[in-house]
């Protein structure tokens, strides 16, 4: 049997993509490996939402070339975000790639492949939306985890961040019809899913471009579908998130204490340079609702560290923001110009020793904050989807997202069971299970 072998770089939309790529491919009649020196196909799905990732695209590239040493038949792939904005450009640098696909016509591998395999240069990078890119969601999705699934609920982003380059690489917001979503739902609780997780860049924004439907809407549809035990969702933008989504989300019993609800920056004039579209007071005003509503929620938010105008007067509005929400977790990064945004060409206010001494500072505040969050679970029992055996253990998330070890028996991965904590760590927790409760189970 032809084997392949995909790498992904960046954020839940490609993960979710090249589970749907190992579906098509399996569909194809090739399977996947964990070694890309056998593999007869192998596909980078790219991200390019920092320098960063560009860069190490281009490094895997330079190992993966080596493949053809042995297999000279191999097929080598660039799809995702970098191969959407530069394609062509990668396919200069690296002129052994048989393959580069954008990230609207994802449901066109199977010709590209076919094209590649003939010897030829298959190449589709396609500037206007397919119409027919819904197709990609009637593969099955090829996952690690079997309790878990994402289901993609609306592509593209309709924001204008000043820094960012998604609107570029993925387009304007389309949503998918909810049926169609229902459906998908009701194939992966049918293939043994307990926890549907739904993703778009903009979730919160769904049912905007359909003009008949609302994103709580859709939370009550997915929570109706027997067998979803939990939900979640990723990723919500401060000004679509509503009180009716809030409400929602305390209402249904199976959507989860947890929300991750980028800021970006703490300062006003940051946030305005950044056409966020809300002030700090605004974002706090939310998390207050939040709170309210769901009073054990766990938070996290993303970071941009030194945008251009950024002064340290800035920088310390954020901390303050982080000091006084209380993350459970963030992920800060520093600012990273990129090509075609516009602000790609203002100037950086502070050199990179300064602005790295920042985040080095912020994410040890955020440390310390963290670790005090899972203290506070010592002695509580919490709900954990038990997911995998690990050393021994079995591990699970809580529904605050916390991993969760404990001992346990095999039989019950899957199961949703009453862990009671017994110790915290930094980055996870340990408990225990009743063992008449076990019996029950
Ligand atoms: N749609 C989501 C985020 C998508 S990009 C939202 O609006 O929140 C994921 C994260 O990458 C962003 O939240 C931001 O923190 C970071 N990011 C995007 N562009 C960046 C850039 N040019 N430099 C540094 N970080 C960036
Ligand atoms: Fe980028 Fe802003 Fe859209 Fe998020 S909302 S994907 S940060 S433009
Ligand atoms: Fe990266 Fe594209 Fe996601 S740029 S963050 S993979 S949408």
């Amino acid at each position: 049997m032809k084997k392949f072998y995909i790498r992904t770089f960046g954020c839940q939309m490609n993960i979710n993509d090249s589970q749907k790529m190992s579906g098509m491919l399996k569909t194809l009649g090739y399977e996947p490996t964990n070694n890309w020196e056998e593999a007869d196909v192998i596909l980078v799905n790219t991200c390019s939402v920092r320098e960063k990732p560009d860069q190490k695209v281009l490094s895997a590239l330079g190992e993966f070339k080596k493949v053809k040493n042995k297999n000279p038949d191999a097929i080598i792939g660039v799809c995702g975000c970098l191969a959407q904005r530069a394609g062509y450009e990668i396919l200069q640098k690296a002129p052994y790639i048989d393959m580069v696909f954008g990230t609207t016509n994802i449901h066109h591998l199977p010709q590209l492949l076919e094209e590649a395999k003939q010897g030829n240069k298959a190449v589709e990078i396609l500037e206007e939306i397919d119409e027919n890119e819904n197709q990609l969601d009637s593969y099955p999705t090829v996952r690690d985890n079997k309790y878990t699934a994402y289901v993609t609920v609306i592509r593209g982003c309709d924001k204008k961040c000043t820094y960012c380059i998604v609107p570029t690489t993925r387009g304007k917001e389309r949503s998918r019809r909810i049926g169609e979503i229902i459906q998908e739902v009701q194939w992966l609780v049918e293939d043994g899913v307990k926890e549907i997780h739904l993703i778009g860049q903009n979730v919160t924004a769904y049912g905007k471009d359909l003009g008949d439907v609302k994103f709580y809407e859709l939370l009550y549809a997915v929570a109706n579908v027997d067998g979803v035990e939990r939900i979640r969702f990723t990723t919500g933008h401060p000004r679509d998130l509503d009180i009716n989504t809030i409400k929602a989300m305390a209402d249904i019993p199976q959507v989860c204490e947890a929300l991750h609800l980028p800021i970006q920056a703490g300062s006003d004039k940051i946030l305005k340079a950044m056409d966020r579209g809300y002030t700090q007071k605004e974002y706090l005003e939310k998390i207050e609702l939040l709170k309210k509503y769901i009073p054990d929620i766990a938070l996290s938010t993303d970071i941009i560290v030194g945008f251009p105008g950024e002064t340290y007067e800035d920088y310390l509005e954020t901390v303050k923001v982080v000091k006084e929400v209380k993350y459970d977790q963030i992920f800060a990064f520093k600012y990273s110009p990129r090509p075609g945004t516009p602000a790609a060409d203002l100037k950086m206010t502070e050199d990179p020793k300064t602005l790295s001494k920042w985040l080095t500072d912020l994410i040890n505040i955020q440390k310390n904050i963290a670790f005090e969050k899972n203290l506070a679970y010592e002695g509580k029992k919490v709900e954990v989807l038990v997911e995998e055996e690990k050393d021994g253990k079995l591990v699970g998330r809580s529904r605050t997202n916390k991993l969760v070890y404990f001992e346990g028996k095999h039989n019950l991965l899957g199961k949703l069971v009453d862990v009671k904590i017994t110790k915290a760590n930094r980055f996870s927790l340990e408990g225990t299970i009743n063992e008449k409760e076990l019996q029950l189970i």
